[in-house]
């Protein structure tokens, strides 16, 4: 771990932006301890995140879930010195929750509170695994609600959106596919573990905006709706057919896909700006198909890639002190006390000022 770490600030990282209530306390570079309890079995049946329910489990595991990183970490909430929260991008209530209880221990414990975004946090965290961020690099950036290219020179002050999902995010299109080939939700990781077992060749699905026309102007940028479609065709083909659909040669063409314009595109920008290092990040990372071809075809291109383990990749609290951390380091001034959520909070937006 970072030799200078012990003299850095101990921050305390909240987040609660959609499902997952998590808390965890990072100094300089080291992660002290990273707790996560989830409500996704209360909404399962659901077939979708349910946003009230997601409020009231925050409530209910907030106080719990503080209590269990302090212990763990045998941490006295005295020695904090700041407190970072996601601010947004996410769930109205959800986010309310988590900033309404990180300003009130800002106010308690006299330290300062910064509202952070959650989808940079998805690249902060990787530091805490790998060690300080060269001096630029990618960012990709996948998850239930996002798809991002980023080129980023300083996670807390220097980030540039190069493309974004025009539609459905990676992790959406697989938890719709998933719905699709009637598995349960979120659909990603079982759509993810079928593929393993399928050929990746059975079906040509298309590749969303990556014709020469669409390059042009979206050359950085993802559609997954078209995708999406194809598979759902396919699908009633055969079930209106009345034949059995071939559900894991399905999920392993369209993750291929998926997986093929994300570690394309990317590859494009890295090769076009110059940029020699890779970060991926979001719940998507958890990806088998793109942890694989990104392993592959960066290795061949030159380019090294940085993908955080599994734990890491789907929302904690440890990529919100993670970011919380950088942000401190970089100076910059906390955010007012009396900062409300930003559900839609752009990339460019680090940190929610007032
Ligand atoms: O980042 P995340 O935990 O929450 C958001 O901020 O959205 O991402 C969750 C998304 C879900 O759509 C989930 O199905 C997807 O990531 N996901 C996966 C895998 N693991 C999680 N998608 C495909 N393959 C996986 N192994
Ligand atoms: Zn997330």
């Amino acid at each position: 771990m970072a030799p200078e770490s012990d003299s850095s600030p101990l921050v305390l990282g909240i987040e609660t932006s959609c499902d997952e209530t998590g808390i965890a306390l990072v100094r300089g570079h080291e992660l002290l301890v990273d707790v996560t309890a989830s409500s996704m079995d209360d909404h399962a049946r659901f077939g979708g995140i349910v946003p009230e329910v997601a409020s009231r489990a925050h409530l209910e595991a907030f106080g719990p879930t503080l209590a269990a990183a302090t212990e763990r970490a045998g941490v006295d909430l005295v020695d904090v010195d700041a407190v970072a929260v996601t601010a947004g991008p996410g769930l109205v209530g959800s986010l309310t929750v988590g900033v309404g209880a990180a300003k009130a221990l800002a106010l308690a414990l006299g330290v300062p509170l910064y509202g952070v975004n959650h989808i940079l946090g998805h690249v902060a965290v990787d530091m805490l695994v790998d060690g300080p961020f060269p001096e630029e690099f990618l960012a990709l950036v996948v998850s239930g609600g996002h798809s991002s290219l980023l080129h980023v020179r300083d996670i807390a002050t220097d980030v540039l959106e190069l493309g974004q999902t025009l539609d459905d995010a990676g992790g959406e299109a697989f938890d719709k596919v998933g719905r699709l080939l009637g598995l349960p939700y979120p659909g990603g990781p079982h759509v993810d573990r079928l593929a393993q077992t399928g050929d990746r060749e059975a079906f040509a699905f298309p590749r969303g905006l990556s014709r020469r026309k669409d390059l042009a102007e979206h050359a950085y940028d993802f559609s997954f709706s078209g995708l999406k479609t194809a598979v759902a065709r396919v699908v009633e083909g055969y079930e209106d057919a009345d034949e059995e659909v071939p559900a894991a040669d399905v999920a392993a063409s369209f993750s291929e896909a998926v997986a093929d314009v994300l570690v394309t595109k990317t590859l494009a920008a890295a090769t076009s700006r110059g940029v020699d290092t890779v970060v991926v990040g979001g719940g998507f990372s958890a990806n088998s198909r793109l942890r694989e071809l990104a392993a592959e075809r960066f290795a061949a291109a030159g380019v090294s890639v940085r993908i955080p383990p599994i734990r890491y990749c789907t929302d904690n609290g440890a990529m919100i002190a993670a970011l919380g951390s950088a942000v401190v380091a970089a100076g910059l001034p906390p955010s007012d006390l009396d900062i409300t959520i930003d559900s839609g909070m752009p990339l460019t937006r680090v940190l929610a000022v007032a």
